[in-house]
C-alpha cells in the first residue's frame, strides 16, 4: 500500500502503535530475542518517517510497559540500553526534521536516572518542534497513568463535584495529546495490554500478523487504509444515516 491510495484529507491526527514480535521473530531465525528488539529499529525509523510523509501529527509507540519488568533482568536491561542510545543515535535526524521526541510514561526509581536525563535533553533539544510528535510510551501503563492522573488531581485540592472528563485529561502524562484516531498492533495479538486506556476509548483497532520488525511504512499506510474504510459512530448514528 503506498500514499497514493489513501485518502490524504483523512490521514489520522494520532496514530498509536504496539510494536509486538520482536522475540518471535528472532525465535523463528535461532536468534536471541534481543537481536529481535535491535531489528525494531528499522521498523520504527521507517514508520516515523513514513507518518511523517502522511501527514500524522502524532505518533505514539508502546516501546516498554509497566508489566515489561517481569522479564528476565538481562533482557530488561537490554531493553533500557537499548532505547538510551536509540534516542542518542536518532534524536538529531529526528530534530532536523522538525519532529518532537517526548516521553510518556511513569517517571519511577526502576528507571535509570541517566535515561530520565536523556530524556529530559531530548525534550529539550526538541520540545519547540512542530511537524509531529513522537511519544515514546516508556514504563508506561494506561492504568498507571490513570493512578497518576488521581493523585494528582486529589493532590490539587480540587473539590469532587467539579472533576469531569476534561480534568482527567487535564492531568494525563500529556494533556495535550489528542485522541488516536486508530492503534494498530502487529504481531496477531488482539489485545490492548495497558496501553493509552483513556485515551483509546474510541480508537479504531488495527491488527495485523507482521512482526514489529518486518513493519515498514507500507504496513502503516495499509492500516490507515483498513481504518478509513471503517464507519465510525461514537455511539451516534453513522453521517449518512438519517439523511436521506
Ligand atoms: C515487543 O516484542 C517489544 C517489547 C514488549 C519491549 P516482544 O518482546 O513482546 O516480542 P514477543 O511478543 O515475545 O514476540
Ligand atoms: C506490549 O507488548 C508492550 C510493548 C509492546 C512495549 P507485550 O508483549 O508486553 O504484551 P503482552 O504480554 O503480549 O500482553
Ligand atoms: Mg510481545
Amino acid at each position: 500500500m503506498d500514499l497514493s491510495s489513501l485518502d490524504l484529507q483523512r490521514i489520522p491526527v494520532h496514530v498509536a502503535v504496539v510494536m509486538d514480535g520482536n522475540g518471535r521473530w528472532a525465535q523463528r531465525r535461532g536468534l536471541p530475542r534481543t537481536d529481535g528488539h535491535a531489528a525494531g529499529e528499522e521498523a520504527l525509523m521507517d514508520t516515523i518517517w513514513g507518518a511523517l510523509d502522511a501527514g500524522i501529527r502524532w505518533l505514539t509507540v508502546y516501546a516498554f510497559s509497566t508489566e515489561n519488568w517481569k522479564r528476565p533482568v538481562d533482557e530488561v536491561r537490554f531493553l533500557m540500553n537499548f532505547n538510551e542510545r536509540l534516542l542518542l543515535t536518532r534524536r538529531d535526524e529526528l530534530n532536523e526534521r522538525n519532529v518532537k521526541l517526548q516521553f510518556i510514561g511513569r517517571r519511577d526509581w526502576r528507571v535509570p536516572k541517566r535515561i530520565l536525563r536523556r530524556i529530559d535533553e531530548t525534550l529539550e533539544l526538541t520540545g519547540d518542534n512542530t511537524a509531529m510528535t513522537v511519544s515514546m510510551a516508556f514504563n508506561y501503563g494506561g492504568r498507571a497513568e490513570l493512578v497518576d492522573a488521581v493523585r494528582a488531581i486529589a493532590a490539587s485540592g480540587i473539590k469532587p463535584e467539579k472533576i469531569d472528563e476534561k480534568t482527567i485529561r487535564q492531568h494525563l502524562y500529556d494533556p495535550t495529546m489528542p485522541d488516536p484516531e486508530l492503534m494498530v498492533r502487529t504481531s496477531g495479538e488482539y489485545r490492548m495490554s495497558n496501553f493509552l486506556m483513556w485515551e483509546m476509548a474510541y480508537s479504531e483497532l488495527v491488527f495485523t500478523d507482521v512482526l514489529w520488525p518486518d513493519f515498514r511504512r507500507e504496513n502503516l499506510y495499509a492500516a490507515i487504509d483498513e481504518y478509513q474504510r471503517r464507519d465510525r459512530r461514537f455511539g451516534g448514528l453513522s453521517d449518512t444515516d438519517g439523511l436521506g
